[in-house]
């Protein structure tokens, strides 16, 4: 992909819908009674391996143009599924539904590309195996394949090393089949879209700091979902109207969850000129307009509980950092390198290639900045948010930058450079 920089950016964008909240659409929907209708269902590659994955479990999903309609099998309908499950590219397609297998009487293997096969799954098989779930990996390196065996679980207190939200959620998932009460406590809140949506779908969930807590279920029911458009998708745009001079764009019908807007903060931290406009509900999640303009930026140390409302977008904040004044760290951020790429590296080879000043760390990085970014080949690494990120980083340089392996943008937002095309004027 080859991307020249732009004049300004003007006009109003909707950005396609969330990526998480529309993999648990499917997945609380297969295993609910009744019909689940989701409209603004993200048709990203990521997404369309949950519902392969739950077709195969037995589950019919209907994916018509303007809703997929999930024909729930219940709690207990799922069925043995004959072919390996493929969760392609996708974590939370694979540590998501390792809970959900985890309480079912049969033996599933679930694997995915070369990028999951090398991402840490013994975060989700030690808490699942506590319960009672017999999960093997079959290469015997913590990694997919798995090979899960479900059955009689127990519920537990399970005190979690990594603020994840697709741990966390595996195991409120497998607390739904156990015995008892199931608690995940984090060392910082995760998005909390599973506690919300299953709440939703008539499941008994509290939620105390980061503290969330499950009792086990009979039945969930099938509900209509109409799905926020993506924050972290939203990232992108807000980038580039605060980055190209004379930029002025209005992204639409954003989810603004706090445990998601992280960027908004940093923003705002950053001196960026950004209106949160028209404020409302939908699906259960706080959803907003947002208004951003070309802003001169500073600086931002960013670090601590904040880290997993943004962790998808560090990538595109550090491209914000080398466009600002002054000196950006970022720590605490350790969980970047277990990400579709190792993203302290593969953000650090984009940027310095591009002439930032940026020195990766163990836990983050460090970026001065204000010098002026040229164009580079950039390696995507296959990652879609590197991908997006150096796009709008390419916009915003001067000379033309080519983005190898582009294409993966497909798996959260496949229209992608159209839509960052069509807002140039
Ligand atoms: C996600 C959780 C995050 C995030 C990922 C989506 C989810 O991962 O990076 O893109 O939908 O639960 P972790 O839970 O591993 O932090």
């Amino acid at each position: 992909m080859q991307i020249k920089p732009t004049g300004p950016l003007k006009g109003e964008i909707t950005v396609p819908g969330d990526k998480s909240i529309s993999h648990r659409s499917i997945m609380f929907g297969a295993i609910s009674e009744g019909t689940t209708e989701v409209t603004n269902f993200l048709q990203g590659a990521d997404c369309l391996s949950t519902i392969s994955c739950f077709q195969r479990l037995g589950v019919s999903i209907e994916n018509t143009p303007d809703k997929i309609l999930v024909h729930g099998k219940g709690m207990r309908g799922l069925t043995a599924p004959v072919q390996t499950l493929d969760a392609g590219n996708s974590g939370t397609t694979t540590r998501l539904i390792s809970g959900i297998l985890a309480g079912q009487p049969f033996t599933t293997t679930l694997t995915g590309d070369a990028s999951i096969q090398k991402r840490p799954m013994k975060r989700i098989m030690e808490p699942l195996s506590l319960m009672g779930a017999d999960i093997v990996s079959e290469k015997n390196n913590g990694c997919a394949p798995l090979r899960i065996t479900g059955g009689k679980l127990a519920g537990i207190r399970y005190t979690s090393p990594v603020a994840s939200a697709q741990v966390k959620s595996a195991i409120l998932l497998a607390g739904l089949y156990a015995e008892g009460k199931t608690q995940v406590i984090e060392p910082a809140l995760s998005r909390n879209h599973t506690e919300l949506m299953l709440k939703g779908f008539g499941a008994t969930v509290t939620s105390e700091q980061n503290t969330a807590s499950i009792l086990p279920c009979e039945q969930l029911y099938g509900q209509k979902v109409a799905v926020p458009g993506d924050i972290s998708s939203a990232a992108y745009f807000l980038a580039a109207g605060l980055l190209i001079p004379g930029s002025e764009l209005l992204i639409k019908n954003v989810g603004i969850n706090p445990t998601r807007d992280g960027i908004l903060k940093v923003i705002r931290a950053m001196g960026g000129n950004l209106t949160i406009l028209n404020e409302r509900t939908s699906a259960g999640e706080p959803v907003a307009d947002l208004l951003v303009s070309h802003s001169s930026l500073h600086a931002a140390t960013i670090e601590g509980d904040i880290i997993p409302s943004l962790i998808d977008e560090i990538p595109i904040i550090a491209v914000l950092a080398a466009f600002a004044q002054g000196v950006t760290i970022i720590r605490d951020a350790a969980e970047l390198k277990v990400k579709e790429s190792d993203r302290i590296q593969t953000v650090t080879a984009g940027l310095s290639a591009m002439g930032c000043d940026i020195t990766p760390q163990p836990d983050g990085m460090i970026i001065t900045g204000g010098r002026q970014l040229h164009g580079a080949v950039i390696d995507s690494f296959a990652d879609h948010r590197i991908a997006m990120s150096f796009a709008v980083a390419a916009c915003a340089a001067q000379g033309e930058t080519t983005i190898q392996g582009g294409e993966c943008v497909n798996i959260s937002y496949p229209g992608f450079y159209a839509d960052l095309a069509g807002l140039s004027h």
